[in-house]
């Protein structure tokens, strides 16, 4: 059975991390120095906007299971030096990813628009972890 309460706090929580990464991502993106900034700041940029289309899937879905989105902000870790900066991205996009692994277990399947909606968040944290490895030259 869909506990339908546990799953809107569930996915506030989401939304709460989606804005503050989004935050993250775009303060860092403004920030970054040194010879690999110009395409630091264009991945930060291109990361910020998949978490603004994350955070509109969460609360369309949230008012759709008859819930309030949250207007709250997670925490944000900006750190001046560009590899420690993906560094705590990277950390942050792994957290996620187990975030929403456990939030979509939680969906029945037929629940097609809410699970797809979290199972495309889920597959671009997935991808944004790989980039950042990437980045971290791991
Ligand atoms: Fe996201």
């Amino acid at each position: 059975m869909l506990e339908t309460a546990k799953l809107i706090k569930l996915m506030n929580e989401g939304l709460e991390m989606e804005y503050a990464s989004q935050i993250q991502y775009l303060t860092q993106a403004a920030i970054t120095k040194g010879p690999y900034a110009e395409g630091l700041m264009a991945r930060f940029k291109e990361i910020a906007s998949d978490e603004t289309e994350h955070a509109e899937i969460l609360r369309n879905r949230i008012v759709a299971l008859g819930g309030t989105p949250t207007t709250k902000v997670g925490t944000i870790q900006i750190h001046k030096d560009s590899l420690q900066a993906v560094k705590i991205n990277l950390k942050y996009e792994k957290d996620t990813v187990d975030f929403y692994r456990k939030l979509l277990n939680l969906i029945p399947h037929d629940e097609v628009i809410l699970y797809e909606g979290i199972e495309h968040v889920l597959q671009d944290s997935q991808e944004h972890v790989e980039e950042l490895e990437r980045l971290a030259g791991k």
